[in-house]
């Protein structure tokens, strides 16, 4: 039988601090945007596309700016982590530098990058929505290797703000399409978690190196 993608999805609008929204966008107006590289690994680009222009808050930024999403993370977030998976536990980075990140997109000319994750479990917490565009399009056909081949055979998520989806992304490339509009700004956070048969030890170091230039 073809392996089949589902995921989960929380409502955690009510977890939030007041004026999140403010707290967000300020946070994501300093987001590195940029043409980037391909993952090592975890691409699944087209042999031909080199980069791919979108926006990134670093782990770093999100703990100055957003000290309450690290503390969700660890915290309430965990816990939801805990009840969407079936292996259990389920256990946050203790590595802070790819704990949580913000993705960003802005306007018609940016996406993400089709890949597959490296971590058992990732958390996402949609912090805006759109009425078109932005969707996370993850691919049925797990040799999928481009946009084009993704879009063939798909499962769409669209954004809802205060909505955090937990999925398995290990096996599925995905990738979030573009946004429609040249005013709307897509934001969400992404947060890493790990299984004892799928330990944060098991994180490519390629993909540290690429990233944060360790050795
Ligand atoms: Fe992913």
């Amino acid at each position: 039988m073809p392996s089949r993608f589902w995921w989960t999805t929380f409502d955690v609008a009510d977890l939030l601090p007041q004026g999140w929204q403010c707290d967000v966008m300020a946070v994501a107006a300093d987001a590195d945007v940029r043409d980037f590289p391909r993952t090592p690994v975890l691409t699944r680009e087209a042999a031909d596309v080199a980069h791919v222009k979108r926006g990134r808050v670093h782990a770093d930024q999100v703990k100055q700016g957003l000290p309450w999403l690290r503390d969700l993370y660890r915290g309430p977030f965990l816990d939801l982590a805990n009840l969407a998976s079936a292996e259990k536990p389920v256990v946050a980075a203790a590595d802070d530098r790819y704990g949580v990140v913000l993705n960003v997109q802005r306007g018609t000319s940016m996406r993400f990058e089709c890949h597959v994750d490296s971590n058992p479990l990732t958390g996402l917490l949609f912090f805006t929505e759109h009425e078109k565009g932005g969707e996370l399009v993850v691919g049925h056909d797990e040799s999928a290797q481009s946009v084009e081949e993704i879009e063939k055979d798909h499962s769409d998520i669209r954004p809802q703000a205060g909505h955090l989806a937990f999925i398995d992304g290990r096996n599925q490339p995905h990738y979030a399409r573009p946004l429609t509009r040249d005013s709307d700004v897509r934001v969400l956070a992404v947060m890493n978690y790990y299984t004892e048969s799928c330990p944060e030890s098991t994180r490519p170091p390629e993909l540290n190196r690429h990233r944060f230039g360790d050795d």
